[in-house]
């Protein structure tokens, strides 16, 4: 007798530093004949924290959305860990198998304190109220603990998430994501109108965050890109246009070509 196990029709591999996480081979997506994504390839390990730089239009958005499910490629092929195949899945199906994703703007509970925040971040079943008076397990509360630490909002655990700042507000969503046990981080232009010293503790927690996780960030903001000297990839028109840290990819010539008109 054949046993399918669906645990298993889903084994992505042992996670370890250094490992392949995500691999993005040769994807194409076209709307109405323009390609917004042109042979795109890139992979993402294990415990790294990546940079993806371009111009509006370049397709950062979309590469999310290929990798979430949101949108399906022409051409190409799209693999989480090992040997799982991302464009089989639907969008509930990928987040499950620990894809989170972080839009741009914050979608916290304002009448909600950061931890609750957290708590119905955890829960499956999202329903408001039964999750509210349902005592959660010390192991849930230590997890909670632990991520208020993470992103730097454990003396505020009580405050209601309504008057948080704006920088706040973000730490929070990434520790709601963090709560759904993502084992990949898909986190869209996370700096965008925080203050300097925000900024410069967001690199901290996306840094922390990379450790035990893979961790994929847009960004236009090249003084934060430069702060977690992080592997970059720069995309243009839909394709890689070069890859490596700040410094290669500053002295590159193609890059130079297009940003700059050299
Ligand atoms: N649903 C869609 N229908 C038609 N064209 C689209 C669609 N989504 C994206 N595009 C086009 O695809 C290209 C890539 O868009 P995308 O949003 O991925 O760029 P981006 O790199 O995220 O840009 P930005 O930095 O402005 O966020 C753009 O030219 C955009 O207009
Ligand atoms: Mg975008």
């Amino acid at each position: 007798m054949i046993i399918l196990d669906h645990e298993n029709s889903h084994n992505i591999g042992e996670l370890k530093k250094g490992k392949r996480i995500l691999l993005v081979d040769g994807v194409t997506v076209s709307f109405d004949g323009f390609k917004a994504l042109n042979n795109l390839s890139f992979s993402i390990n294990y415990g790294e924290l990546r940079c993806i730089i371009g111009a509006n239009g370049a397709g950062k958005s979309t590469m999310m959305d290929v990798v979430t499910g949101k949108t399906r490629p022409d051409a190409g092929h799209v693999t989480f860990g090992e040997a799982v195949n991302l464009l089989e899945m639907d969008e509930p199906a990928i987040a499950q198998i620990g894809i989170g994703r972080k839009f741009q703007k914050p979608t916290v509970f304002q009448n909600h304190s950061v931890f609750e925040n957290l708590e119905l971040a955890m829960q499956d079943d999202k329903r408001f109220f039964k999750t509210l008076f349902s005592k959660i397990s010390g192991e849930q509360r230590d997890k909670i603990e632990e991520t208020m630490g993470l992103i730097g909002l454990k003396e505020l655990a009580k405050q209601d998430a309504g008057i948080l700042s704006h920088g706040q507000k973000q730490w929070l969503e990434i520790g709601m994501l963090i709560m759904q046990n993502p084992k990949l981080l898909l986190v869209d232009e996370p700096v965008a109108g925080m203050t300097p010293q925000e900024v410069d503790k967001t690199g901290e927690i996306l840094t922390n965050l990379a450790k035990e996780h893979a961790v994929v960030v847009v960004e236009h903001d090249m003084e934060f890109i430069r702060s977690i000297a992080s592997k970059v990839t720069v995309l243009h028109e839909g394709s890689v246009l070069a890859e490596g840290d700040m410094e290669s990819i500053q002295n590159n010539e193609k890059v130079r070509k297009v940003y700059l008109g050299e």
